[in-house]
């Protein structure tokens, strides 16, 4: 099966040469480029395969024996599998893969836990949280009522104080922990503690480092929270989707709470490829990979310190590394878009206590690509010559050209 289009012979080229250019541009962009966005991947071929099968043609609402639609026997074994697969994976009693995406996961959770009107505490979106941690343009921020706790002004660390003042006074139904911008570990048995404190849930809003947990290079949630939300793609490596973990007890109302209470008829061709991906994420190599995904992070976050950047926290535990170019004379907006010229793509992000935006990136594609702390190395120095304006943008292009020639994401 040809899942990367071949550029003659392809079946999508013969038929639609418009939308196979397309693909086929997009995949030079990233071949070409240095994908340092902290949320993206590459995907394997065989999850690309599993996402591209005539899964995709199935409807199958509901559970496995349980569907609403006929011939789901097949479909049925592919989400047992991935079920079984993710609780393995992550010492979980029940898994649903069904969630489309991380905000659905979320959604999820707190349908099966909370009522609207409900207080939740959960990480401010200034200080990293994600839209669906209580922002006024989501449901979240709509239909529950959040109170955001911070990170400490000087250390950029949570600051754990001011969550325990909060839990006290607010009493809130659930606390959530977990974050689109905090590039260290969330200390999981201290939110338990809290959460036991004042009687609330804790969910851990576990997107950004599944992948690094599967790995064994991360803090496991499971053990601590309720219910653990998280994404299938980011470090992780699977297909573009979501899942929820919890114990038995909250089994029945995490499912319902998915289907059909803010969810329709699961993509059994996405949940096949999830199943791929844990298969993958459990194997020794993909162990080697998540610690060597935090091995160059810290490279890459000590080496843009030496260049002058203001790396929030010091450092990293993760994939991540949040940095304040201002230093350089230059701010976010201006340094993502130089950076961008050059080849570099990465996100702007809050910089807490400040009004200023800071850049936001991540060493889990690169990785896959095989690059190593020396390749960090280089890529620190380009940062600073291109934020400091001492290379053309067109021969900073050039550089990263050949550097990314020498590392395809998809070989052959
Ligand atoms: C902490 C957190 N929660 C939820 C999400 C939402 O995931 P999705 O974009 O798949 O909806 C993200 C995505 O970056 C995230 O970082």
């Amino acid at each position: 099966m040809s899942v990367i289009p071949a550029p003659e012979g392809d079946v999508l080229r013969r038929q639609d040469r418009e939308v196979a250019d397309l693909l086929l541009g997009e995949l030079d962009r990233q071949a070409t480029t240095l994908q340092l966005i902290a949320a993206e991947n590459f995907t394997s071929p065989a999850v690309l395969a599993a996402l591209g099968s005539p899964l995709a043609n199935k409807y199958a609402e509901g559970y496995p024996s349980a569907r609403h639609h006929g011939g789901c026997e097949i479909v049925d074994a592919a989400e047992r599998l991935a079920v079984e697969r993710a609780k393995t994976l992550f010492g979980a009693e029940h898994a649903n893969v069904q969630p489309h995406s991380g905000s659905s996961a979320v959604l999820a959770a707190y349908a099966a836990l909370l009522r609207p009107g409900d207080t939740v505490l959960a990480l401010g979106l200034p200080y990293g949280g994600h839209l669906t941690h209580g922002s006024p343009a989501n449901f979240s921020g709509r239909w529950f009522d959040f109170v955001g706790y911070g990170v400490d002004a000087e250390s950029g660390l949570i600051d754990h104080q001011q969550v325990r003042t909060l839990a006290r006074s607010h009493r809130p139904k659930a606390i959530v922990c977990g974050s689109i911008a905090y590039p260290r570990h969330m200390d999981y048995p201290f939110f338990r503690a809290v959460a036991d404190e004042v009687g609330a849930y804790l969910i851990a809003d576990a997107a950004h480092p599944i992948g690094l947990v599967a790995g064994g290079a991360a803090p496991n949630p499971v053990p601590y929270a309720d219910v653990v939300c998280a994404t299938t793609h980011k470090v992780l490596r699977g297909p573009r989707g979501g899942m929820v973990l919890c114990g038995a007890e909250l089994a029945e109302r995490v499912d319902r709470a998915v289907f059909p209470f803010t969810q329709g008829g699961a993509q059994m061709h996405t949940i096949a490829a999830k199943a791929v991906g844990f298969g993958e994420a459990a194997t020794p190599a993909f162990g080697a990979y998540a610690h060597q995904v935090v091995a160059n992070a810290r490279v890459l976050a000590a080496r843009l310190g030496a260049e002058g950047l203001a790396v929030t926290t010091g450092g990293t535990d993760t994939h991540m590394i949040t940095a304040d170019p201002a230093p350089l004379g230059v701010d976010g907006r201006t340094a993502r878009g130089r950076l961008a010229a050059a080849g570099i793509v990465l996100d702007c992000c809050a910089l807490p206590h400040t009004d200023d935006r800071g850049l936001r990136l991540g060493t889990a594609a690169v990785t896959t690509q095989g690059m190593g702390q020396g390749e960090m190395e280089w890529i620190a120095v380009l940062f600073g010559k291109v934020l400091r304006g001492e290379v053309d943008g067109a021969r900073a292009r050039e550089d990263v050209r050949e550097l990314t020639g020498r590392f395809p994401p998809y070989p052959g």
